[in-house]
């Protein structure tokens, strides 16, 4: 049987970005959700991150008044965020560690070696009703702490294969790409939905997108960048299609 088709959950926290670069309300990430459910996305993720560096709580709100899309909330693991996910209620939350210093989120959550930090969070958000994932490097070790961590779901940090292929590192793609795969099968053997994201291009989507045990990728700063040449709803179109042509194998 045809594994199913990967999701395709837009990252609209850039549409923030260029917002906030001027202060005013134009472009509003709203109306960029909006234009994405009609391109063919299939859910909206946003990062509310410590510094309110693009997304803010208010842009959360907003969207979950106004889009039937399911939401995936990225949050890092400290009290104010909690409190932010349990008002706003989203469809997911994905726990990513955060570093103020960082430009965008490096790595994957140590799952392993923050384990009593990340537990909490996970319980509290799982009693809530929120579908908690856990943004971690495609290693088995930290595979093996999320299931016991009880997250029902995990997101492969891609940001690695993805800087290999941007620079044209064949051998380094390829061992990172294996990783990915490797840790994808063990994720599903583990009883945990796997999902992926960052850094994901044109270019390096296709092979991501064929590996039949992901279900779902997150991506964002490419297809707003894009949205410049080409339009944000062209981008959002083309990637799907390449996602939707690499799982059938074409
Ligand atoms: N998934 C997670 C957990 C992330 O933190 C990010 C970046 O915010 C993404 C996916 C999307 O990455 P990009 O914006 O590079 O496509």
């Amino acid at each position: 049987m045809a594994a199913l088709a990967p999701r395709l959950g837009v990252n609209i926290d850039h549409v923030a970005t260029i917002r906030n670069a001027r202060g005013g309300p134009h472009p509003d990430p709203l109306r960029a959700a909006l234009m994405a459910a009609e391109a063919g996305a299939d859910g909206i993720t946003l990062h509310v991150r410590e510094d309110r560096r693009h997304v803010r709580e208010d842009d959360l709100a907003r969207l979950a008044a106004a889009i039937t899309l399911p939401i995936n909330l990225e949050m890092a693991c400290t009290e104010e965020m909690l409190a932010i996910a349990l008002a706003a209620k989203p469809h997911a939350v994905c726990l990513v560690p955060e570093r103020r210093e960082e430009r965008t989120t490096e790595g994957g959550l140590d799952v392993a070696g923050q384990h009593n930090t990340v537990a909490p969070f996970v319980t509290r958000l799982r009693d809530a009703g929120i579908r908690v994932s856990l943004f971690i490097d495609p290693h088995p070790v930290q595979i093996a702490v999320a299931q016991a961590l009880g997250a029902p779901v995990v997101e492969l940090h891609t940001g690695a294969y993805c800087e290999a292929v941007a620079s044209g590192d064949t051998p380094r793609a390829a061992h990172e790409l294996h990783m990915i795969e490797a840790a994808a099968r063990e994720g599903v053997a583990r009883g945990i939905e796997v999902h992926a994201g960052h850094g994901i291009t044109f270019d390096s989507v296709t092979p991501i997108a064929a590996i039949p045990e992901i279900r779902e990728l997150n991506i964002g700063h490419f297809l707003v960048g894009e949205a410049i040449f080409i339009g944000f709803d062209a981008a959002i179109r083309r990637i799907k299609s390449l996602m939707l042509a690499a799982r059938a194998g074409a």
